[in-house]
């Protein structure tokens, strides 16, 4: 039987992407789920295809940094099902485009989500699981959390902060009964490519060079990070070429910036567009 059967999971970021193949596969093993998110449409959507197949889904549209919004969502939840057993901190956005390019509103939209995002759904939820005596809370930061990629330096610093924040909230979490996991996924072919708002650089040269081959579907990620969150992983490293620039960074950062450097001289050169 699913660990996940008549659990009670929230998954943010739930219209598109991992999120929503979380959601469809969270629904398939059993659980009760919460799908938000920022699109409406989108996520009444993906809730329909869950409730047509005959699973359980509810839906709530909000922004994840928008604190009392989620602390809103927790709150309905617990009220309607008593508990909440999992929450899935999966809303991100990404801005493309070297920090001479970026605005400060750039910065301060990436963290707002992708950082703030996280906290605000820890500091609605974890107090409550621990009061419960139970809990898992997984994030999804990225391998950009592991590694510094450049050109997408606001990026970087919001999924670093995520894997701090999960990695201690862990330790403070092991003695109360809440487990913390972080995500890490290597290339997951979704839309943020598409959407993602990109700075200087053609869109077109940037999606051609993505590495294709290196690349797993939104569906397969979802199977890898319910492998790890089912075994309580501290951090769920997803694709096999993630797996190896995160040992590389460990074996050998200097490495690691080699190979960046390279790569970012590289894209200047193809895919920069100048004034
Ligand atoms: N696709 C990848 O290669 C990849 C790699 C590493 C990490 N990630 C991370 O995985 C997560 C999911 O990304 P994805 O690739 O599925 O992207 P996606 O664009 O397909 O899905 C992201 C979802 O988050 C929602 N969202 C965005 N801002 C929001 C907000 N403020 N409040 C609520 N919802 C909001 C969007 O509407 C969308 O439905 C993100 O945190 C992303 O940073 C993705």
């Amino acid at each position: 039987m699913s660990q996940f059967r008549d659990k009670v999971v929230i998954v943010t970021g739930a219209a598109s992407g991992i999120g929503r193949a979380l959601s469809e596969e969270l629904a398939r093993r059993g659980a009760s789920v919460t799908l938000a998110d920022i699109n409406p449409s989108p996520v009444e959507e993906a809730a329909e295809t869950i409730t047509k197949a005959g699973h359980k889904a509810e839906t709530f549209v909000l922004d994840v940094s928008d604190y009392d919004a989620v602390g809103k969502m927790v709150a309905d939840t617990v009220a309607r099902y008593g508990h909440l057993d999992y929450l899935f901190n999966n809303a991100g956005i990404a801005v493309g485009g070297e920090v001479r390019d970026c605005s400060i509103d750039d910065f301060r939209n990436v963290i707002n989500v992708n950082l703030f995002g996280v906290v605000n759904g820890v500091a609605a939820a974890y107090s409550l699981m621990v009061k419960q005596g139970y809990g898992h809370i997984i994030n999804t930061a990225s391998l950009e959390g592991l590694i510094p990629f450049p050109a997408t330096v606001s990026y970087v610093a919001s999924k670093y902060g995520v894997v701090g924040l999960s990695n201690a909230l862990r330790i403070e979490g092991v003695d109360l009964g809440v487990k913390v996991s972080v995500v890490c996924p290597g290339y997951i072919k979704t839309p943020i490519f598409q959407t993602s708002k990109m700075i200087k650089i053609d869109r077109e040269k940037m999606l051609k060079s993505l590495p294709e081959r290196f690349g797993i579907t939104s569906e397969a990620c979802a199977q890898i990070i319910l492998r790890g969150v089912q075994r309580n992983k501290a951090i769920i490293v997803v694709t096999g070429f993630a797996k190896v620039l995160w040992a590389l960074q460990r074996i050998s950062p200097a490495v690691i910036r080699w190979m960046m450097r390279r790569d970012l001289r590289k894209s200047r050169k193809e895919m920069r567009i100048e004034d």
